[in-house]
């Protein structure tokens, strides 16, 4: 399926990098300012997590989101920052329960320091997150953060129930990644709209279009725990099977392979038997399924750019438009 063209053409990475570069500057400053502590160990973990860079992409979509249906400012770096520390909390937790030793190219803090520490710094992520949440003093923002790290929180505790479980089938999957990872893309969007004043209905469209850009990015990790170059990744391959979680890929090759086949993928699943690894690609790439996943990946960028139709068109939108694609076509 080819995504459908609107008159503007959808931006590419750099370029929409380069409309958000004094925003993000600005946010960045905004979260080492407020990353600090008088606890040693709190600002060495935190700066090792934070310096190491990442996308920052859910950040410069809570600004995009404000430009594209108004004017945006000091209120969305903050939110923008917010929705950062919220996500670099999820990374430390996640890196200690999936066992990771490798994140933004750099040691994950749970190898360096231990998996008390960082869970605890998670936690001190988390809770400045909510410090400055409360210094914006609107009853709704803190409503649909509360809500968004709840269900965080839930699809965490969801995704581990369906570990080692070889019956977690697609519908299970698609769960337990709207909980973990597109909600917070939702809440993201659709604060950047709130803050820039417009009314339910734009906010519920930039709202749409985050979960459904949410899914299509999750959907595209889990493709990239199979295809990609760990170096460029910054990450280590082969995490999800290691840890026995069962990710589109390979739920479609456990759904489509042979009667033998599939037994053997069970008991993989069941074992999180990371020397299988060959095995599973051999099954995968039998069945198709990393087409598959990425197809579907598609699908959901697609539903994310149909989200802003009624937008108008500037800039900003253009932007969240090349976004959607970005986050299906990337390479890390
Ligand atoms: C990683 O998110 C966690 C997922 C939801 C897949 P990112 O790929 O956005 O991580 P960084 O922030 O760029 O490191
Ligand atoms: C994303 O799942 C987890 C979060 C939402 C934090 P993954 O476990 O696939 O994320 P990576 O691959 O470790 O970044
Ligand atoms: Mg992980
Ligand atoms: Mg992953």
């Amino acid at each position: 399926m080819t995504i459908t063209e609107d008159t503007r053409p959808a931006l590419g990475l750099p370029q929409i990098q380069s409309l958000a570069a004094a925003d993000m500057a600005a946010v960045d400053a905004l979260i080492r300012h407020r990353l600090s502590s008088d606890v040693v160990l709190i600002n060495q973990i935190a700066d090792h997590i934070i310096s190491a860079g990442g996308k920052r992409l859910r950040p410069m979509l809570v600004m995009l989101a404000g430009h594209a249906v108004g004017t945006a400012g000091p209120e969305h770096h903050q939110l923008a920052a917010i929705i950062e520390f919220i996500h670099t909390s999820t990374l430390l937790h996640d890196d200690v329960v999936d066992e990771s030793s490798l994140r933004r190219g750099r040691s994950t803090a749970n190898a360096l320091w231990g998996n008390a520490p960082s869970v605890l710094v998670g936690d001190f992520l988390y809770s400045r997150s909510f410090q400055l949440m409360v210094e914006l003093d609107r009853m709704p923002v803190m409503q649909i953060l509360a809500d968004t790290t709840n269900r965080i929180a839930e699809g965490e505790v969801l995704q581990l129930l369906h570990v080692h479980n070889p019956d977690t089938d697609e519908a299970a999957y698609l769960r337990v990644i709207e909980r973990k990872t597109a909600v917070l893309f939702a809440a993201g969007t659709r604060l950047g709209a709130l803050a820039s004043g417009v009314d339910e209905t734009t906010q519920q469209a930039l709202y749409d279009y985050g979960m459904h850009l949410g899914y299509a990015f999750q959907i595209a990790d889990d493709v990239l725990d199979y295809s990609a170059n760990a170096e460029e990744l910054g990450k280590n391959l082969g995490d999800d099977l290691a840890e026995g979680k069962a990710t589109l890929p390979l739920i479609h090759a456990m759904a489509h392979s042979d009667d033998a086949t599939r037994e053997r993928l069970r008991s993989i699943v069941q074992d999180g038997d990371a020397s299988a690894m060959p095995e599973v690609l051999a099954a995968i790439r039998a069945t198709g399924g990393l087409d598959y996943s990425r197809r579907r990946a598609e699908e959901y960028a697609e539903a994310a750019e149909r989200a802003l139709d009624g937008l108008g068109d500037n800039d900003a939108v253009a932007a969240l438009r090349g976004l959607a694609r970005y986050a299906v076509q990337r390479s890390h």
